[in-house]
């Protein structure tokens, strides 16, 4: 029986020990997906339950029964974690799958099908404090200590999932690997959520009508998801994730990591930022807001 402290190193990356084991671990990376497969995959604390949310949504047509009644991991489980394959047995067509593997790890056994990928990436300085804040509540984390030891952490990669700078390097360089690859930030949707909606609704050839555009919405924003415990974790017992210690939708902003940030810090981040984005070939739309 996995304790709640137990890491799991696979590949040089670690991982929570409550969730993962080995066996799980080589279950994903050596997955049969299917090419109705949906597929999300994002660094933590990027968007991830967002996404699983609106994607849920967009299936249902802004129906909102599914996503109000059945938590997220039983709609969109991480295929990572221990109870994926129980939960994918019962799954309907198209099954909707999560990760937060780098791709190095996910990548081989993607890139055999026409699965449809959609990454969320994040501003890696708002990712590191809601990471951050995360590590106080997810008992199944390690105590993060003061945020510049945490920091220290994320900027060499040696947090659980490893490096935010690889994972987004990674993936989004995938482009050319993987026939059907949609990527989104969180800030493009948090600034734009209806035609993000519009842009994923095109990806998953899934178009709505304007009722049902409405409807997803409004169950996806931030204030509803807040109050649904289908996704707010708050179902998650307490000896798991210490609901005293602050709540897992949090803020839902962008650009709050100013208020935990000294300048050091950020200026330290960009250092990293600046050496090992440079040849990504992406824009950051954060950069200009
Ligand atoms: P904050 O801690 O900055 O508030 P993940 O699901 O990948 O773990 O990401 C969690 C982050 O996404 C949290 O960020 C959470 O508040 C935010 N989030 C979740 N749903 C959201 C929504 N509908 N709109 C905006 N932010 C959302």
């Amino acid at each position: 029986m996995a304790r709640l402290e137990d890491v799991e190193t696979f590949h040089n990356i670690s991982f929570p020990g409550h969730m993962h084991t080995q066996k799980s671990l080589s279950y994903a990376t050596s997955f049969q997906f299917q090419d109705s497969d949906i597929v999300i995959i994002t660094y933590p604390k990027s968007g991830t339950t967002w996404m699983q949310e609106m994607v849920s949504l967009v299936l249902n047509r802004g129906d909102p029964t599914l996503s109000t009644t059945t938590p997220n991991w039983a709609r969109a489980p991480w295929l990572e974690h221990y109870y994926c394959p129980q939960v994918l047995c019962t799954a309907r067509c198209p099954r909707v799958i999560t990760s937060h593997l780098p791709h190095q790890l996910l990548l081989p056994a993607l890139k055999a099908s026409k699965a449809k990928v959609i990454y969320v990436f994040r501003n890696p300085k708002d990712v590191a404090v809601s990471y951050y804040y995360f590590h106080k509540m997810a008992k199944f984390l390690p105590e993060p200590g003061l945020f510049d030891d945490f920091l220290d952490k994320f900027l060499e990669g040696t947090v659980h999932y490893g490096s935010w700078f690889d994972h987004v390097n990674g993936w989004t360089n995938s482009v050319e690997d993987i026939e059907n690859f949609f990527h989104i930030t969180y800030e493009e949707m948090w600034q734009d959520p209806r035609s993000s909606l519009q842009r994923l609704c095109a990806f998953l050839q899934r178009p709505l009508q304007e009722e049902e555009v409405a409807s997803t919405l409004k169950h996806c924003s931030f204030g509803f998801m807040k109050e649904n415990a289908m996704v707010n974790y708050t179902l998650v017992p307490q000896d798991i994730v210490d609901h005293s210690q602050g709540k897992f939708m949090r803020k839902g902003k962008i650009g709050d990591w100013k208020n935990t940030f000294s300048d050091v810090q950020s200026h330290r981040l960009d250092t990293v930022f600046k050496a090992q984005m440079q040849n990504s070939g992406l824009t950051f739309i954060w950069e200009s807001l």
